[in-house]
């Protein structure tokens, strides 16, 4: 049977009486740093990810991505509604506490290629910002303390996207989409795909950021961990203005300031080895040794 998922690709802002600085807007509305809920106050997310002061945690291993390979065919909308998926997508592992279920996903972007994006990394903004938002299964958590602390309640897995030579046949279906929904309330189906379409490989993916932060929309509830992968996902410059082009523009929360927290990284600092590579010098060394002996 066919799964139903509710995709979102888009942030509405006028029903809701907020609104982003640029956004030309026929009634007022509460510009960023007038957002109520916790948005004013200290641990919020997007912020600037300065990659040299990032330390090396060994805990934050790779990710297992369940279901993320799943043909689906997904209902876009266009606006805010977080829609349910229904047995949907997970992940576990990512140094995470526990098992976390997928259950919604969104872009960010502006109408230029260099400052759609959220986060920044080194004070360098992307073209956008793909959120896939997942929730803490109950349950899976390790240990009971964890299950109890809401800061982690969410976890935000965090594509940069950037602009490449080719077409990225993955979002194909979903930029082909894009064109029913001109208008906010509206949906559409898009063809079959899978989120792992929409990913880098996924050897690529062992390399990212984690830091505590909050939901980059009002009320910023500041209970989200936050993963920002250092592999952008490459889109065509025609796919990532279409974005523009075809909704609104410009659904980016401003840079909010670390403050007293510490950003962490996988890995070993710098650009990545192939993956297979550390695995590989292990028992080559140890054949070269053997043939001296
Ligand atoms: C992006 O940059 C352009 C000009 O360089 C500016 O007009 C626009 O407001 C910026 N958008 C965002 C979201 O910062
Ligand atoms: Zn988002």
């Amino acid at each position: 049977r066919h799964t139903h998922a509710h995709f979102t690709p888009f942030l509405s802002a006028p029903e809701s009486h907020w609104c982003y600085e640029i956004q030309p807007t026929l009634s007022p509305c509460l510009v960023p740093v007038k957002w109520g809920g916790n948005c004013q106050k200290d641990r919020q997310s997007p912020i600037n990810i300065v990659t040299t002061k990032a330390k090396v945690d060994k805990k934050l291993g790779h990710f297992f991505f369940s279901g993320y390979d799943k043909k689906q065919t997904w209902t876009i909308q266009n606006n805010g509604h977080s829609g349910g998926l229904d047995r949907g997508p997970g992940i576990s592992g990512g140094g995470l506490p526990a098992r976390y279920q997928a259950t919604q996903l969104h872009l960010h972007w502006s109408n230029f290629l260099h400052n759609g994006s959220e986060h920044s990394l080194d004070g360098e903004h992307f073209a956008m910002e793909m959120h896939i938002v997942h929730e803490k299964e109950k349950g899976t958590s390790r240990n009971v303390k964890e299950a109890q602390d809401p800061e982690d309640e969410i976890a935000v897995l965090a594509f940069l996207v950037e602009a490449g030579p080719q077409v990225n046949e993955g979002f194909r279906p979903l930029v082909e989409a894009l064109s029913n929904i001109p208008k906010p309330e509206m949906s559409t189906t898009m063809a079959e795909s899978s989120l792992l379409d929409l990913l880098p490989k996924e050897e690529k993916l062992r390399h990212y950021f984690r830091y505590l932060g909050s939901l980059t929309t009002p009320t910023c509830d500041e209970k989200v961990v936050w993963t920002v992968f250092q592999e952008p996902i490459q889109l065509h410059r025609e796919q990532i203005l279409a974005f523009s082009q075809k909704l609104m523009k410009d659904n980016v929360r401003p840079l909010q300031l670390l403050g007293q927290r510490a950003v962490i990284k996988s890995g070993a600092p710098g650009r990545p080895l192939p993956w297979a590579l550390p695995a590989l010098l292990g028992p080559m060394l140890a054949c070269l040794l053997a043939g001296f002996l």
